[in-house]
């Protein structure tokens, strides 16, 4: 396959969640092949870091601070990102939480909170794109960072999981509606990451006792990398994708395929 395939020069990403963890390693690769990245994130601090680190790699990035629950803030977003790049063509909604709880004691604010993030924060993201892409007239690619907790049960993650199930009706939805437009929408599905979310350090297991029963149980019999979100999120992102739409890529070293 040829390399233009998956050339993304100038072409502009927004990566919600791109302050740290996964969506810090998405953007730092996204700017390293060539895109112009805007870093969204309710972390100001780690979104400058990130900023920087793409500078001082000699890509191009700027830090919109941006809460993805708040809809005014989802617009501004839109409409700094086309004051400062002229245009967006890759809209990866990232940002994410979860509260591991049993779900018997999961109280009403942490539900809202999860589902305000990870599902609502996706779709006004992809909306208020996609109203920009089509203003433009020129297409684009919305990629949403899913989860396997979006096709398999994940227990004491009842609102994380309802809302990747969710992610995932989103994106078909979506493509759906805006294939005509030239719009794609897809997901990236990762299993188990090496990675620990923010705010979940103090549930898991000991850290060797919780390697030791995920080496088990995950086919690959490890954790992934976030670099190894990246090919899926380029792939996703460039032209190599051109006829790829309401598809739910599944990156989780063959868990969900038990
Ligand atoms: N880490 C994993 O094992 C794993 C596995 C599957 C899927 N995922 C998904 O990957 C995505 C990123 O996860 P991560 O592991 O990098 O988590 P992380 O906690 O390391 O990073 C999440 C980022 O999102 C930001 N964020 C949180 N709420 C926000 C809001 N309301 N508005 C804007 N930004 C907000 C945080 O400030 C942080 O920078 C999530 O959607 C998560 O569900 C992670």
């Amino acid at each position: 396959m040829n390399r233009y395939l998956f050339d993304l020069t100038g072409k502009v990403a927004i990566v919600t969640g791109a302050a740290r963890g996964i969506g810090k390693v998405l953007a730092r690769e996204l700017a390293a092949v060539g895109t112009k990245v805007v870093v969204a994130d309710i972390n100001v601090e780690g979104s400058e870091n990130t900023v920087q680190m793409i500078r001082d790699a000699g890509g191009q990035a700027i830090a919109i601070p941006t809460d993805v629950r708040d809809r005014q803030e989802c617009d501004r977003l839109i409409e700094q990102t086309v004051a400062e790049y002229h245009q967006l063509d890759i809209m990866l909604c990232n940002a994410g939480i979860d509260i591991l709880k049993p779900a018997i004691a999961l109280e009403e604010f942490e539900w809202d909170n999860i589902i305000n993030t990870n599902l609502k924060g996706y779709f006004q993201c992809a909306q208020l794109a996609a109203r920009q892409m089509i203003q433009q007239g020129t297409g684009g690619s919305i990629i949403m960072n899913s989860s396997i907790g979006g096709v398999v049960g994940i227990a004491e993650s009842a609102a994380y999981t309802a809302s990747k199930g969710g992610v995932n009706l989103l994106v078909q939805s979506l493509a759906l509606e805006w294939a005509d437009r030239n719009i794609r929408v897809n997901a990236f599905s990762p299993g188990y990451i090496d990675n620990i979310m923010e705010g979940t350090e103090n549930f898991r297991r000991p850290p060797k006792e919780d390697q030791e029963h995920l080496n088990a149980v995950i086919p690959m019999k490890r954790r992934g990398k976030p670099e190894e979100l990246v090919g899926p999120a380029i792939f996703l992102a460039s032209e190599a994708a051109s006829y790829v739409t309401g598809a739910i890529l599944m990156v989780d070293g063959g868990y969900s395929a038990m």
